[in-house]
C-alpha cells in the first residue's frame, strides 16, 4: 500500500510538471499504436510501467465505455461481447466476471483514467502488446462473425438512455434468439425483465415503503414484509361486510376523494379487497391453486410476497368479475382514476407485460403525477417504471 502511495505521488508530480512541459515530457511515454497503426494518444511512463488512457484505448478497439460516478466504476463493452469492469484507483480489472490482478493501480488525470498496460493485455486473450522505441503497439484480432454482427447492432444503440450496460449480455442473447424484434425492442423487453419467464430472476425489493414501489413477478417484497401507517377504511367506502379494510394513509385519502367524486355522479365505489398480509395472500393463492390449478392461480393471484395488496397501495373495487368492465363505475374510473392518483394495474392486452389476466377491478395508488403520465401515455406500470423510475447509473 505504501509503495502504491509513493508511486501515485510520483506520478502526480510527474503529471503536474507535464502540464507545463507536455511536449518534452510526452517523450517519456510512447505513442500508442493499434494493430500497427499509430494513434494520437501517448502512454504515461511511470515506475517502469506504461499507463494508457482506458477509455481512448478501448474505444479504439471498438468497445463502448461507460462510467458510474457513485463508485468510480468504468465498464467497457467490447465488440467481441466481453464485459470489462474496473474501479479507478484499484489494481484489478474484471474480465467477464473473472478478476485479474496486476501490480499497479490505475490513476486519473484530466478526467481520464490511466490503467497499467498489463490490464489491457488481461483483456486481449490471443493478442498482445509489443514495444519499440517510439511505439507501444496493441495487437488485436478483429473477428467478424454473424454473432459479432449481433453484438455490433446492440452496441450501436449504447447511447440510448434506456441502454443499461450491465444488461449487455441479455440484450445480445435476446436479439440473437428473437431476431424478429428490433434491437430497440429487445432492449425495451429486457428492461422489463421479459427475457426471463415470470418468477425467474426475481429481485428482492430494497425500498418496499416507497410510493413508486414496483411489485410484480420479478420484484418480490422482503420476506415477512408488513406495511405500516395503515388506516382503517370507513365502512361507507367498503362492502361493509364486517371485515376490516386497511390502506396506507395517502392511498386512502385519495380513495375517499375519488369515491366521493363518483358518488356525486350517482355511482357507488366500494372496496372488496385492500391491504393483505403475506399470510392472507398465501391463503388466497393456495385456495386458487387447489380449486383451479397453477395456470389459473398464477394468472389471477399473486404468490405470497408478490402482491401489491401487501403494500397497502392496491384496492379491488366493487367486484372481482370481468363483467365489472360493463359497469358505469368502471367507465368513470377509466376516465377519472388518474386524477386521484390511481391506475388500472392489469389492463387488457398487456398480460404479457404485467403477468396477470385483465383485472378491470384492481387499482393501484401511484400518486397523481405518475398516474397522469401512465394515463396519457397509455402504458403499464412496468413500462412507466422502466422509463421514469429505474435509474441508469452508467453514463
Ligand atoms: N390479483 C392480483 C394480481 C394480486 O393477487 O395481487
Ligand atoms: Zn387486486
Amino acid at each position: 500500500m505504501k509503495k502504491w502511495l509513493s508511486i501515485i505521488l510520483m506520478c502526480m508530480v510527474w503529471i503536474t510538471s507535464s502540464i507545463f512541459a507536455s511536449a518534452t515530457n510526452q517523450e517519456e511515454g510512447l505513442v500508442i499504436a493499434f494493430n500497427g497503426e499509430q494513434t494520437e494518444y501517448y502512454s504515461v511512463f511511470c515506475d517502469d510501467t506504461h499507463y494508457v488512457p482506458m477509455r481512448k484505448v478501448f474505444e479504439k478497439m471498438g468497445a463502448s465505455v461507460f462510467y458510474r460516478s457513485r463508485d468510480g466504476q468504468i465498464m467497457a463493452l467490447s465488440r467481441d461481447g466481453d464485459i470489462i469492469r474496473h474501479i479507478v484507483g484499484e489494481n484489478h480489472i474484471v474480465f467477464n466476471g473473472e478478476q485479474k490482478t496486476v501490480e499497479m493501480p490505475s490513476f486519473s488525470k484530466d478526467y481520464e483514467t490511466y490503467i497499467p498496460i498489463e490490464m489491457v493485455s488481461e483483456t486481449l486473450y490471443p493478442d498482445d502488446i509489443s514495444y519499440n522505441e517510439q511505439h507501444l503497439n496493441i495487437q488485436k484480432y478483429m473477428f467478424n462473425s454473424d454473432y459479432h454482427k449481433v453484438i455490433q447492432d446492440v452496441l450501436d444503440l449504447c447511447s440510448l438512455s434506456n441502454f443499461y450496460p450491465e444488461r449487455f449480455q441479455r440484450y445480445i442473447d435476446f436479439h440473437a434468439k428473437m431476431p424478429v424484434y428490433s434491437v430497440q425492442e429487445a432492449i425495451a423487453r429486457v428492461n422489463l425483465g421479459l427475457d426471463y419467464p415470470f418468477y425467474e430472476n426475481v429481485a428482492t425489493i430494497e425500498h418496499p415503503d416507497e410510493l413508486l414501489v414496483l411489485v410484480n413477478k420479478y420484484h418480490q417484497l422482503p420476506e415477512g414484509y408488513a406495511a405500516y401507517n395503515l388506516v382503517n377504511m370507513s365502512r361507507e367506502y367498503t362492502v361493509n361486510d364486517g371485515k376490516q379494510y386497511l390502506l396506507l394513509a395517502g392511498a386512502y385519502e385519495h380513495y375517499v376523494q375519488m369515491a366521493e367524486a363518483a358518488e356525486k355522479e350517482g355511482l357507488s365505489m366500494r372496496v372488496v379487497s385492500a391491504y393483505r398480509t403475506e399470510d392472507y395472500q398465501r391463503f388466497l393463492y393456495n385456495n386458487k391453486l387447489r380449486t383451479n390449478g397453477k395456470i389459473y392461480a398464477d394468472n389471477y393471484s399473486a404468490r405470497p410476497g408478490f402482491s401489491e395488496h401487501q403494500t397497502g397501495l392496491a384496492v379491488d373495487i366493487n367486484s372481482t368479475r370481468v363483467a365489472f368492465e360493463y359497469s358505469a363505475e368502471f367507465k368513470w374510473l377509466q376516465e377519472h382514476a388518474h386524477e386521484y392518483g390511481y391506475i388500472m394495474r392489469y389492463p387488457k392486452g398487456k398480460e404479457w407485460i404485467t403477468g396477470y389476466a385483465y383485472e378491470p377491478w384492481h387499482y393501484r395508488f401511484v400518486g397523481i403525477e405518475a398516474a397522469k403520465i401512465i394515463y396519457e401515455e397509455g402504458i403499464t406500470y412496468e413500462e412507466f417504471y422502466a422509463k421514469y423510475v429505474s435509474v441508469n447509473e452508467f453514463r
